[in-house]
């Protein structure tokens, strides 16, 4: 009898860490997913310790079963320790906003598409940026490469007084800037007459942001704003103004601005631009055009698979409230920040990673990223996209701990149509040997990649 007993006690424990093994699967593959890196420590140890539980439960006697149990109880801390410190990361991560996932609610349901109630929504004063030097403020380090590559529309919420990042690349972006609006004027920045009105509400935002976060760069005047730098004193409210509103907003930013707008058939289309530093493409071509030919006319790797439907519910729910960034980054094999030549003349008809120079030396190399930010004025409704660069060698960067072992893994990862879109082909054997060289001379300096999590999250 007691011996039934005992059988039955082991066939249920048997049974108990069955289940536990299975249910412990979906947390190895959410390791395995999300923690490329750490997956050598954390989920590589909840694998032996899955794989040696199969073993003992291959073995018919209760006895056997206890250092089954005592795993078990490894087990489960192991995972909640996991799982704590997975809640901690995200929660001091930025946040990803609800409107990439859910996809409806009343409000932006009840609305007619293509109509707009004017808001009275106010962002808050930024703080000025206290110590921020046109000379020495640095661009943002940001590296928003992962170590394994995934498409997809990666938003995350920004703070108000972080919307415009200005540094000291600003004087090499505004005589780009300037020389390119003199040079190519309205192929590069034009507003279609419907769109005047919020080109107007984004310049009246700039002149009073930009005074408030860079009062050493900027001040408010009766008409408009001067730069305190470049001497430049900005009109911004005759009618008409003495040039394209969209314009005068690039000479405010380091960013290139686009306004999309919301028509009856639900489609947002980019009817304002100032687009002068872009780097592969041209306003030119997709002036008019609404928000999915923009991508598919451009062979965006899985748009229609990957991002169309999350981009339109985005798109139409997206409040006045709310200010969101994403980013990306390519590369290139030349050192122009307007227009990447190697892909062909700015003004000829095919634009193309076919034309661009293979295996160029290293210091051609430049690493190119962009943080964009979404916002919809709150008069208008129109919904402006920025988009700022960084722009720098990759022989800079790859200086800094991770980024070149981050890098390399990350292009590795690319699947065909992300190489063919970022032209891979062309840089690919110059760049990972370059990239490799440097990330096992950090690893023979002692580098622990085991503590990149700790000193860094995503964009990096
Ligand atoms: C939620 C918003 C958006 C998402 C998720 C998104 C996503 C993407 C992605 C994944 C790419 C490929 C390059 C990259 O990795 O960034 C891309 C390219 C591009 N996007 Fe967007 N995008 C968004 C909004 C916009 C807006 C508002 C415009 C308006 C101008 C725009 C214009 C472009 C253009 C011109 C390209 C390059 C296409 C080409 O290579 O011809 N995007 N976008």
């Amino acid at each position: 009898m007691g011996e039934i007993c005992t059988t039955m006690d082991s066939e249920t424990l048997k049974q108990s860490l069955d289940d536990l093994v299975a249910r412990s699967q979906p947390y190895i593959d959410e390791a395995n997913t999300h923690l490329q890196r750490s997956r050598h420590h954390c989920s590589s140890i909840l694998n032996s310790a899955q794989k040696d539980l199969h073993k003992i439960l291959q073995k018919p006697h209760t006895k056997e079963l206890l250092p089954a149990a005592a795993l078990l109880i490894f087990l489960a801390i192991a995972l909640t320790q996991y799982l704590s410190r997975r809640r901690q990361s995200s929660a001091s991560r930025p946040s990803t906003p609800t409107i990439e996932k859910a996809p409806s609610t009343k409000s932006h349901t009840t609305r007619q598409p293509g109509t707009w109630e004017p808001s009275s929504f106010q962002r808050s004063t930024p703080p000025p940026w206290e110590d921020w030097s046109i000379e020495t403020t640095k661009p943002i380090p940001y590296r928003p490469f992962r170590y394994k590559y995934f498409q997809t529309m990666g938003l995350r919420t920004v703070k108000w007084d972080e919307w415009i990042e200005l540094d000291n690349h600003y004087p090499r972006f505004h005589a780009d800037k300037a020389r390119r609006i003199a040079e190519r004027g309205s192929k590069c920045c034009r507003t279609a007459p419907e769109a005047l009105p919020a080109a107007y509400e984004l310049l009246e935002e700039l002149r009073s942001y930009l005074p408030e976060r860079y009062p050493m760069l900027y001040q408010r005047t009766d008409k408009g704003i001067k730069n305190l730098w470049s001497g430049e004193n900005l009109d911004t409210t005759s009618r008409p103004l003495p040039e394209d509103p969209m314009a005068t907003c690039a000479r405010l930013t380091q960013d290139d601005l686009a306004l999309m707008f919301e028509r009856p058939d639900g489609q947002y289309y980019l009817l304002a631009g100032a687009i002068l530093l872009a780097g592969f493409w041209r306003l030119e071509d997709k002036y008019g055009m609404p928000l999915s030919e923009i991508h598919t006319s451009g062979d965006v790797p899985q748009f229609r698979e990957k991002l169309e439907k999350g981009m339109m519910n985005f798109f139409r729910r997206l409040k006045p409230e709310e200010l969101i960034a994403r980013h990306n980054y390519f590369l290139q094999v030349d050192e122009d920040l307007a227009w990447s030549q190697s892909i062909g003349s700015e003004d000829s008809d095919g634009i193309s990673w076919n034309t661009a120079e293979k295996n160029r030396a290293i210091k051609h190399h430049f690493f190119r990223s962009e943080r964009q930010t979404l916002r919809r004025l709150p008069k208008s409704g129109a919904v402006l996209f920025t988009i700022r660069t960084y722009f720098h060698p990759i022989t800079e960067i790859a200086d800094e701990d991770y980024v070149p072992g981050r890098l390399a893994s990350g292009i590795r990862s690319w699947g065909d149509d992300v190489s063919k879109y970022k032209g891979k082909e062309k840089y690919e054997e110059v760049l990972l040997e370059y990239l490799d060289k440097k990330h096992q001379e950090q690893l023979d300096r002692g580098l622990k990649l085991e503590e990149e999590d700790e000193k860094r999250t995503y964009p990096f």
